[in-house]
């Protein structure tokens, strides 16, 4: 399915920039034989991950607190006692690792995005910018030795040299140590028809059939599955050498669940592609009409995925007026492609619109939560996933 002409998901760009701004085709595809859904093309990484990316991940509260969770529960379960080292790749500003930091585990960050480095190393955690792969891992062996645990949250779908980045995990990795990644998981985008999760940075979107096949050609072995209840539906793969650890029941059930979703059939991609196109004649057709009746529609959280959306609907500016975001890089910048400005959250709460527009659908309780007042004032949301709806 292509979604057409798209620019990078967190490219949000002064006025200046519009003319220069780069786009890409935007398309997505699945392979019956490695059971991958992933993208047709992609843009050159440094497009995408350089010292003025745009994704802080500590912005939510409600993923930090998954992610101390995560790095307790690495701890808990899989490190030794003794002296363990952890790498994480995609680490940004130190969400998870400071949590390990903190408790004087041995551990390394490795994060391309300059900026995002630099406010992680200011929190004490050890970093180097670059990119992950086999290379990389080797050079890591030889200077800090093998890791017992690597970890990685909303990375791994991010790399298309996959198989550099699963050989490297595996130089890496310790023979008993343990590998731990969670990204967007395939089985919720089918059922909840959430193509937003579908922009530039995800190449890849996983299932544990398809991991389990990609892993399975480097000698490793999915161990054990845990589904996620944070960005709009996440998996999280536990992965060791091949025969090292006993595989839990889960892994098998999750196989069977997703066989009975159809992800193997063609069909079902057909039938979501359907969904996606409803979802945008849904949403399209509702701003248009709130516009006719003069209501004001805001934005709410500038996400890469409202990106998708934005620029596959046609959502520009005379149908929402801004677009609230509390990241102040991206505050006074536009949005990519459809160029709706980016305003502080202030702006949001000193005028309350008549509608929000929750991009960031996937954080809605700790927003709901947090906009009590907006919606006790009149105030009404537009969410587009699973379906759109008006909630009042
Ligand atoms: N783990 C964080 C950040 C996810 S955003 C979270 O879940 O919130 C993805 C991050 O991966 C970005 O910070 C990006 O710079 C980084 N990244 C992209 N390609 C990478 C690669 N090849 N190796 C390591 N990190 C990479
Ligand atoms: P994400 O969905 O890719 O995690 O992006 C989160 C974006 O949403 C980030 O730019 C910060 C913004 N945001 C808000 O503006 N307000 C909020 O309450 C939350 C949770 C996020």
């Amino acid at each position: 399915m292509s979604f057409g002409r798209m620019p990078i998901a967190n490219g949000f760009l002064p006025r200046e920039r519009f003319a220069n701004e780069y786009f890409f085709e935007l398309a997505v595809a699945y392979c019956p034989h490695c059971r991958m859904v992933q993208l047709v093309d992609q843009p050159d990484r440094e497009m995408m991950f350089n010292e003025t990316y745009a994704f802080f991940s500590s912005t939510s509260s409600r993923m930090a607190q998954h992610f101390k969770e995560f790095a307790e529960y690495c701890r808990a379960k899989y490190l030794p006692a003794h002296n363990p080292f952890v790498v994480e790749i995609g680490s940004n500003d130190g969400i998870m690792l400071q949590h390990l930091a903190r408790v004087g585990i041995r551990h390394l960050g490795i994060e391309p995005s300059a900026n995002v480095a630099q406010v992680a190393r200011e929190k004490g955690i050890n970093t180097i910018s670059s990119f992950f792969d086999e290379q990389v891992a080797r050079r890591i062996v030889e200077e800090h030795g093998q890791a017992d645990a690597f970890l990685g949250a909303n990375v791994m779908c991010h790399i298309p040299y996959m198989h550099s980045v699963v050989e490297g995990i595996r130089i890496l990795v310790k023979p008993g140590g343990i590998v731990m990644f969670e990204d967007p998981y395939l089985g919720d985008i089918v059922e909840k028809t959430s193509y937003d999760q579908i922009y530039d940075e995800h190449v890849f979107y996983f299932s544990v059939a398809s991991i389990s096949y990609l892993f399975e050609q480097h000698g490793m072995e999915v161990v054990d599955v845990r589904p996620q209840n944070v960005h709009g539906g996440s998996m999280r793969y536990v992965i060791a050498h091949k025969g090292m650890r006993p595989v839990t029941a889960a892994v098998a059930a999750q196989c069977a669940k997703e066989t009975s979703w159809g992800l193997a059939d063609a069909s079902t991609y057909d039938r979501l592609r359907e969904g996606i196109e409803r979802s945008r004649s849904d949403l399209t057709n509702l701003l248009k009409d709130l516009k006719r009746q003069g209501k004001r529609v805001v934005g709410y959280a500038a996400t890469s995925k409202s990106t998708t959306v934005t620029n596959y609907c046609g959502i520009t500016p005379d149908l929402v007026e801004f677009i609230s975001d509390t990241t102040p890089i991206k505050q006074g910048k536009f949005s990519p492609g459809v160029h709706i400005p980016v305003r502080p959250y202030e702006e949001f709460r000193a005028r309350y619109p008549d509608y929000a527009l929750l991009f960031g659908w996937n954080h809605a309780e700790e927003i709901f939560a947090k906009e009590q007042v907006f919606r006790a004032a009149g105030g009404k949301w537009i969410v587009y996933v699973p379906k759109v709806q008006v909630i009042s």
